[in-house]
Order: C-alpha cells, then sequence, then structure tokens
C-alpha cells in the first residue's frame, strides 16, 4: 500500500475534513499540496503538523472555482512538485436557503465550486499525472440524493458532482485515471456552524446513526486513502458512503 513520494493537491485541506485527508495521505509517505481560500493560519498550521511525517506540505491559496486562480494554483504546482497523481475535490461552499429565496448569484456560486471546480481541476491535473495514472477524488454529501431543508443548491451541486465524477470515471478509466466519490454523513466542522438548524442536525444524526457516533473527518480520510491504494485499482465512477449506517434506515 506503498504511496511513498507521491504528490497529492487536497483543495479546502486548511481545515475540517480536507486537512484530515491531508494528514492521512503524508502519514502514508505523500507530499501534499494544501490549498485554501482565505485564511492563511489554518493552512500554515495544517502545512507545520504534515511536516513531522517527514514529506513537503506547499500551502497554496486560490478559488477553485475560478479558472484564472486554478491557473496559479497549479503553476505552483508544477513549480513545487513538478508531478500529480492524487487529486483530492473537497473545497466546498454554497448558500443555504430554501430552494425558491435562491438567486441566479446563489446558484451559480454553489455550483461553481461544489461542482464545476471538478471539471478545472481535472483538466489542469492530466498532463501532469502523464502516463502514469492517477487517482481523482471528490467529497460529496448525503444532499446528492436527499432532500434536506435549506440545503438544494448544495444538494443539486453534489448531485451534479456525482454524475460528473462517473462521467469522468469512464473517460479516464483508459488513462488509468480512477475517479471516485466519497460521500460522507455528518462531520462536526465549521462548515456546520453555517447551518440555521445545526444542534438538531447533530442530535439527529448521532441518534439514528446504527454505528452509534457521527463521522469523523477521520473516518473520511481513511475511505480517501484506501480509494487511492492499488486495493482499489477496479473501483470507477463509485460513490462510497460513509455514514455508519444512517442512509439506510428507514
Ligand atoms: N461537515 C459535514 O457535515 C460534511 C458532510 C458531508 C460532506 N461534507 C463535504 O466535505 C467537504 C469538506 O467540508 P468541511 O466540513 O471539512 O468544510 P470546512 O471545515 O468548512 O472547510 C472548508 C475548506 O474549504 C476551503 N474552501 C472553501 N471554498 C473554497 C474555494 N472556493 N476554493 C478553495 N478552497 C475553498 C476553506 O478554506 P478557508 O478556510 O481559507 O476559507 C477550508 O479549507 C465539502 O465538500 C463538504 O461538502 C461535509
Amino acid at each position: 500500500m506503498n504511496l511513498t513520494d507521491k504528490c497529492a493537491l487536497i483543495t479546502g485541506a486548511s481545515r475540517g475534513i480536507g486537512r484530515a485527508i491531508a494528514m492521512k495521505l503524508a502519514s502514508e509517505g505523500v507530499h501534499v499540496a494544501i490549498n485554501y481560500l482565505r485564511s492563511q493560519t489554518p493552512a500554515l498550521e495544517t502545512a507545520q503538523a504534515i511536516e513531522q511525517f517527514g514529506v513537503r506540505a506547499v500551502p497554496i491559496k486560490g478559488n477553485v472555482a475560478d479558472r484564472g486562480q486554478l491557473e496559479c494554483i497549479f503553476e505552483k504546482i508544477r513549480a513545487e512538485f513538478g508531478r500529480l497523481d492524487i487529486v483530492v475535490s473537497n473545497a466546498a461552499s454554497g448558500v443555504l436557503k430554501p430552494a425558491v429565496e435562491l438567486t441566479e448569484r446563489h446558484w451559480h456560486w454553489t455550483m461553481d465550486i461544489n461542482a464545476g471546480a471538478l471539471l478545472g481541476l481535472i483538466q489542469h491535473a492530466m498532463p501532469l499525472m502523464g502516463d502514469r495514472g492517477g487517482r481523482v477524488i471528490a467529497v460529496s454529501s448525503l444532499g446528492a440524493v436527499r432532500a434536506i431543508p435549506d440545503y438544494a443548491a448544495v444538494g443539486a451541486s453534489k448531485a451534479a458532482l456525482e454524475s460528473l465524477v462517473r462521467h469522468l470515471a469512464v473517460e479516464l478509466a483508459p488513462r488509468g485515471i480512477n475517479v471516485n466519490a466519497v460521500s460522507a454523513g455528518v462531520v462536526e466542522t465549521d462548515a456546520l456552524k453555517h447551518f440555521p438548524r445545526r444542534e438538531e442536525i447533530l442530535d439527529n444524526s448521532r441518534r439514528r446513526t446504527p454505528a452509534g457516533r457521527l463521522t469523523t473527518p477521520e473516518d473520511v480520510a481513511n475511505v480517501v486513502y484506501f480509494l487511492c491504494t492499488p486495493l482499489a485499482d477496479m473501483i470507477h465512477g463509485q460513490t462510497l458512503v460513509v455514514d455508519g449506517g444512517y442512509s439506510i434506515v428507514a
């Protein structure tokens, strides 16, 4: 399962689930580019924590939904690593409102970051993966397949993301690139602070999850790691659900 000296870009890796993914891959010998949008301090702290594993950690600021900024992110990756083996499209944002209150701006903001970014990431990553192939993993949520209050824009963007994963998987499998998604149950990160019903969501999830606890960032990171190993060589275009059984309970 040796991933030593592979190079990964993890978007939104300064905090939360992205940070846990960066830490897990780094602990397995992967050099990581830690993308973030605004807050430099958590990105630098994550980079510092990662260096204990003896790998390189390169913080890169930039909005993954902006093609110009994406170009700058990849210029830095080309200069620092000169190659790429793993891309984790984890960064997300979105407007939490009832569908009927969403403006065009809300819709495009959410779709561009949560679904559109994956396209740009793959298009830039392919030349850096070359003939070696690689792994692309998108982080999704149960809102892709379920109706959750105030989650219409984000849910639709995650559904688009999972569909894009399937289409890209078919196009890229012949080039040795596996494209998959990991869909997480409720994870207690900063993202939840933006939900008007945060406490209710957490209580409900704790109560209804057959495994008896919330999903942690590390649970998600472990599955992303698995998808990066040769054990997952024949997994293409799937969405793996990591939620302690929450989504299968009637
Ligand atoms: N938390 C949950 O319950 C849950 C459940 C299922 C799925 N997920 C998914 O898991 C992923 C991570 O969520 P999280 O809860 O860990 O989020 P989080 O704690 O809010 O962290 C978000 C990260 O994304 C970065 N970011 C946001 N917009 C960006 C952009 N346009 N370009 C580049 N970076 C950007 C942030 O950077 P700054 O700090 O600089 O802004 C930060 O590093 C998301 O795809 C989310 O939908 C989360």
